[in-house]
């Protein structure tokens, strides 16, 4: 038995990527699959996105890049956080696409025989080649080798559907098309959408969309309800079961004291694991059914969790995020942070395990 697991359902992937693609039809989805596909398994998660019709894959480091193509991924790839000075050939081998985000990247590119997406800052101002720089680097690209099959760029705000900002971005990037195509670029696949845009902006869907946070389940604009399924389950089992005496303290600098005589149990995850030290006495697991609240420090291996006049068997599983406890925006909320980071958590003596799709026994 696992003491510590993050159960990841194939079939949750399976039904928000279908969802997605029925929304943004006959749009293409690159789903974006970095950070590990978002500490659910790059590989793995990817493989179920293809088969129920991803058209593309979007990653950030050129070694992601090559998981995925490793891993018998055969789709476009399209890798975007990679540094002019690094060694691009095995990617380019690899038939892998490179994001463009500056003039320098457009040079170490340009003889190369390989496919190219040039990335334009619409506002984001993080990377991206700006406004200045637009003809400059199109005109390079265009008299080069390599071919450019589109443009990209990234929203900066939104999950905040009243921001200006989002339209903004939207004309910004309308202007880099047009001067592209001017400059005799083909470019025949744009892509602007992330997660929350590919849900509620049908106006920017363009030739593709680029959606990473709603493939695993997760809502990007708090408190709409699309219909997506979690796939993420962090749980762990009781190692401990135990009665404490009212105004005992518990774990580290007793910072919490027993209100009664009454039971407590230990879960076996720690800041070691991903939990933050922060999420003390803003955590409640579920055990049974039930929401109990975690109290006392968080150490680096355990945490505490308060019962009252309930017991618990060792072994019974305590679920920290996810089905049937609260939920990674619950937590999220609770901690004073998003989703996306609450699902990036998971990791320490965390075991992955699958259940559904081509997994299932
Ligand atoms: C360039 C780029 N595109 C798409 C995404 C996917 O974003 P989201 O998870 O909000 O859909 C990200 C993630 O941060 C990104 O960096």
């Amino acid at each position: 038995m696992d003491l510590l697991t993050t159960r990841i359902d194939l079939d949750a992937i399976a039904h928000n990527i279908r969802l997605i693609k029925q929304k943004v039809a006959p749009a293409q989805v690159m789903a974006v699959v970095k950070a590990d596909a978002y500490n659910h398994g790059a590989v793995e998660v990817a493989r179920v996105l293809a088969d129920n019709g991803a058209d593309q894959f979007g990653v950030a480091t050129l070694a992601e890049a090559l998981e995925l193509r490793q891993g018998g991924i055969t789709q476009p790839i399209l890798t975007w956080i990679w540094s002019p000075e690094q060694d691009i050939a095995a990617v380019v081998k690899q038939g892998i696409s490179l994001g463009v985000p500056s003039m320098e990247h457009a040079r170490a590119v340009a003889e190369l025989d390989c496919e190219v997406t040039i990335k334009v800052d619409t506002g984001l101002n993080r990377s991206g080649v700006p406004e200045s720089q637009w003809r400059e680097v199109f005109e390079l690209l265009r008299d080069a080798r390599a071919t450019v099959t589109g443009l990209f760029s990234h929203l900066a705000s939104a999950d905040e559907p009243e921001s200006p900002m989002t339209d903004l971005q939207a004309k910004t990037f309308e202007r880099a098309i047009e001067l592209a195509r001017e400059c005799g670029l083909e470019i025949p696949v744009n892509h602007l959408a992330n997660s929350p845009a590919t849900l509620n902006r049908p106006d920017l869907v363009h030739q593709m969309v680029r959606p990473g946070l709603i493939l695993y389940g997760c809502e990007p604009i708090p408190g709409l309800d699309h219909g997506l399924a979690p796939a993420m389950t962090w749980a762990g089992r009781v190692t401990v079961s135990k009665t404490i005496k009212q105004g005992e303290g518990t774990s580290y600098n007793h910072t919490w004291h027993a209100p009664q005589d009454g039971n407590y149990c230990v879960v076996p995850v720690g800041y070691a694991d991903g939990l933050p030290r922060i999420a003390q006495g803003h955590l409640e697991v579920s055990i049974g059914g039930k929401r109990y609240p975690q109290v006392g420090r968080v150490c680096m291996d355990q945490i505490v969790i308060w019962l009252g006049d309930d017991t618990v068997a060792p072994g019974s599983e305590a679920i920290i995020f996810g089905d049937g406890g609260m939920s990674a925006t619950e937590l999220a909320d609770a901690i004073g942070t998003i989703n996306y980071e609450v699902i990036c958590m998971p990791k320490g003596r965390t075991v992955r395990q699958y259940v559904g799709g081509r997994n299932e026994a």
